[in-house]
C-alpha cells in the first residue's frame, strides 16, 4: 500500500526520487490523521513555496483514486485515508507470505559476529550470557535480511594466565578433582596461585616460563592447556544447549598465535611500531587514545595483537561487509584502539566495517540465586533455576499439560532471554524473578502466552484454511485495524533492529503485537456462527500467531503450542 502511495506522489511532483519519497512517508501517530502522511517541508526548499500550498497542489493533482477514501491537507502534511477494505486486504496479503519480514538486502554479503567468547578455565558468567543472547539475536536478524552470517566464538584460550594455571595445577591440583569439579576447580587453583604468588613472587617467573613453553609449542604444556580447554568447553556447551544456540566457528585466541608475527611485521613496515618502556606499542595520541600495546617487554603477544590477527584472517577468509563484536562496554577502548590500528595500516574499510556493540551490566540485586561454591554466578544455574520455577508454576496451575519439561524449558529460557533483550542493550539489566517470570507484564511468558492462546483458538477451527479469500470489510473495525497495522510493521522493525544493532526493537514489537491482539480478542468473539465473520477473525489469529513466532525466533525464543 505504501508503494502505491509513493507511486501516486511521484507521478504528481518533480525533484524527488522514488527512494526519497518512500523515506519521507510516515505512519501518522493517530488514526484520525490517516493511514499515511507525506510531509512537504523538503519540497518547499526546491519549489520555493510554502509547504501547505505544495500539499494542496499535490492533493488537487492526484484527484480521486479508487483505493483512497480521502486526502487531507493538515499543516505541511498530506494525509492519506485509504479505503479500509483495500487497506485490510493489502495488509493481510503481505503478512500472510511465508517470508514476511524477510528481505534480500543482504544477499551475497557476509557479516561476521564475534560473541559469547568466554574465557577458558573461567566460569560462563552472567556477562557472557548477555553477549551470547544479543549476538545470537543479531545473527537471526541479519540472516532474516539475507546476509550470510558467520557466528564466531573467540574463546579466551591463550595468554599468560594459562602459565599460572599450569604452575598451580602442578603444585596443588590433582587430576581427579579437576575431572570431577571442572571449571570450579580450575578457578580455585587460579585463585590459589594469586594468593601464593603474593608470598612467593618467584611463582610468577615460573608461570611466565610455562606460557613461554606454550608459545614455543612444548608438548607437555600444550597437553595440559588443551585438557583445561576441553573441560571448559564441555561446560560451555551445556549452557549453549540449554539456550539452543550454536556457532559456526570456535576459533579462540590460540588460533592466532602463529599469526601475530605477521601483524608485528605489518605494523613495523608501516613505521607504526614504537618502543615504550621495553614494550612495543602503536602510539595513538593523535587520536586521543592510550597507546595500543602490541608486544610486552618479554616479547609475548597480547589480547589486542591476537584481535588484530583475527581481523585480517576474517577479512581474507570471509570477505565480510561487517565484523561485529558484542562485548561489555568496558572493552570500548580496546576495540577503538584495535580498529584504529587496522585503519592506520591503510584499510579505510575499518571505519565502517568494524563495529563494536557494547552492552550494559547485569545487576543481580534482589534475585536470590542459588550459587555454587564461592558465590560465583553461573549462567547455567540461572537458566536451570528459571526452568525449575516455571515447572513449579505449571505443576500448580496446569498439572495435566503434555510435554511439561519441554514447555518449562521454552518458557524459562525464553523469560531470561526476553528480560535481557527487552531494554536497549546499553542499559543495565536487572534480574528479578517476580518481574521476569510474570505472565502479565512486558515479558517473554506474556508474549508466549498470547501465542499459545492463538494456537488454542486455531486448534478448535480445523476447517479453517489460512490464506483463502475472506470478506475484508469485516475487519475494518478499530481493534482489527490496529492489530493489522501493528503486525504490518514487522519488515520495518527487522530493518530498524539491524540498523541499530538493537534486538530490543523486535522484543518491544512482540509485546505491541501481543497487546493489540489481546484488545482485539476482548472486543471480538472469534468462534461465532457466521462462517465468514469467523474466518475473517480467525485469519487475524493466524497472522498474530505467525508473526509472534517469527519475532520471538529472532530473539532466540521458542513458542510452546500450549501452556
Ligand atoms: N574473551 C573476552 C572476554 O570474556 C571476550 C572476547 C571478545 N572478542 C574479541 N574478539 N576480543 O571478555
Amino acid at each position: 500500500m505504501k508503494n502505491k502511495i509513493v507511486e501516486l506522489i511521484e507521478k504528481n511532483i518533480e525533484g524527488l526520487s522514488t527512494e526519497d519519497i518512500a523515506g519521507l512517508i510516515e505512519i501518522p501517530p493517530k488514526p484520525e490523521m490517516g493511514d499515511f502522511a507525506f510531509p512537504c517541508f523538503r519540497l518547499a526548499k526546491t519549489m520555493r513555496k510554502a509547504p501547505q500550498m505544495i500539499a494542496a497542489d499535490i492533493k488537487e493533482a492526484i484527484g480521486s483514486v479508487d483505493f483512497i477514501d480521502d486526502i487531507q491537507v493538515q499543516g505541511a502534511y498530506l494525509n492519506f485515508y485509504i479505503k479500509k477494505d483495500t487497506f485490510v486486504k493489502s495488509m493481510v496479503d503481505a503478512a500472510m507470505a511465508d517470508d514476511f519480514g524477510s528481505s534480500t538486502m543482504g544477499d551475497g554479503q557476509t557479516i561476521c559476529i564475534d560473541y559469547s567468547s568466554p574465557n577458558v578455565a573461567k566460569n560462563f558468567h552472567v556477562g557472557h550470557l548477555r553477549t551470547t543472547i544479543i549476538g545470537n539475536s543479531l545473527y537471526k536478524i541479519f540472516t532474516k535480511l539475507g546476509y550470510k552470517v558467520e557466528r564466531i566464538n573467540h574463546l579466551g584460550d591463550w595468554g599468560t594466565q594459562f602459565g599460572k594455571l599450569i604452575v598451580a595445577y602442578k603444585a596443588w591440583g590433582d587430576e581427579e578433582t579437576v575431572k570431577k569439579d571442572g571449571v570450579a576447580e580450575l578457578m580455585k587453583l587460579y585463585v590459589k596461585f594469586h594468593d601464593e604468588a603474593e608470598k612467593n613472587p618467584e611463582l610468577n617467573d615460573e608461570a611466565r616460563a610455562w606460557f613461554a613453553k606454550m608459545e614455543q609449542g612444548d608438548e607437555e604444556a600444550l597437553k595440559i592447556w588443551q585438557w583445561f580447554k576441553d573441560i571448559s568447553l564441555i561446560e560451555y556447551k551445556r549452557t549453549y544447549d540449554l539456550l539452543g544456540m550454536e556457532f559456526d566457528h570456535y576459533l579462540g585466541e590460540s588460533f592466532y598465535r602463529d599469526k601475530t608475527s605477521d601483524i608485528v611485521k605489518k605494523i613495523t613496515d608501516a613505521n607504526l611500531l614504537t618502543e615504550s618502556e621495553g614494550a612495543k606499542i602503536v602510539d595513538l595520541e593523535a587520536y586521543d587514545m592510550a597507546p595500543c600495546l602490541i608486544l610486552k617487554n618479554d616479547g609475548s603477544s597480547i589480547y589486542a595483537t591476537r584481535d588484530l590477527a583475527a581481523i585480517f584472517y576474517r577479512k581474507e577468509t570471509h570477505n565480510f561487509v561487517k565484523c561485529i563484536y558484542v562485548t561489555g562496554q568496558e572493552q570500548k577502548l580496546h576495540f577503538a584502539q584495535v580498529f584504529k590500528v587496522v585503519e592506520l595500516l591503510g584499510n579505510e574499510w575499518a571505519k565502517d566495517q568494524l563495529v563494536h556493540i557494547p552492552y550494559g551490566l547485569v545487576s543481580l540485586e534482589g534475585a536470590k540465586l542459588s550459587t555454587r561454591s564461592g558465590n560465583i554466578i553461573y549462567a547455567e544455574d540461572i537458566l536451570l533455576e528459571a526452568i525449575a520455577k516455571i515447572k513449579e508454576i505449571i505443576n500448580e496451575k496446569n498439572p495435566d499439560l503434555p510435554d511439561k519439561d519441554e514447555t518449562a524449558k521454552k518458557i524459562g529460557v525464553g523469560a531470561v532471554l526476553f528480560n535481557d533483550l527487552y531494554n536497549q542493550r546499553i542499559k543495565d539489566v536487572s534480574f528479578k524473578w517476580e518481574k521476569l517470570l510474570n505472565f502479565d507484564g512486558e515479558t517473554g511468558p506474556y508474549v508466549q502466552y498470547t501465542y499459545a492462546r492463538c494456537a488454542s483458538i486455531l486448534r478448535k477451527v480445523d476447517d479453517f484454511v489460512p490464506g483463502e479469500a475472506i470478506d475484508y470489510s469485516l475487519l475494518t473495525n478499530q481493534e482489527s485495524m490496529d492489530l493489522l497495522k501493528e503486525i504490518s510493521r514487522f519488515p520495518k522493525i527487522v530493518k530498524d533492529a539491524a540498523d541499530k544493532y538493537e534486538p530490543s526493537v523486535v522484543a518491544r514489537f512482540s509485546v505491541d503485537v501481543a497487546q493489540a491482539f489481546n484488545k482485539f480478542y476482548n472486543a471480538n468473539r472469534i468462534n461465532v456462527e457466521e462462517k465468514d465473520v469467523r474466518d475473517a477473525r480467525v485469519t487475524l489469529v493466524h497472522l498474530t500467531k505467525k508473526t509472534i513466532k517469527d519475532a520471538l525466533l529472532l530473539l532466540g525464543i521458542e513458542c510452546p503450542e500450549q501452556m
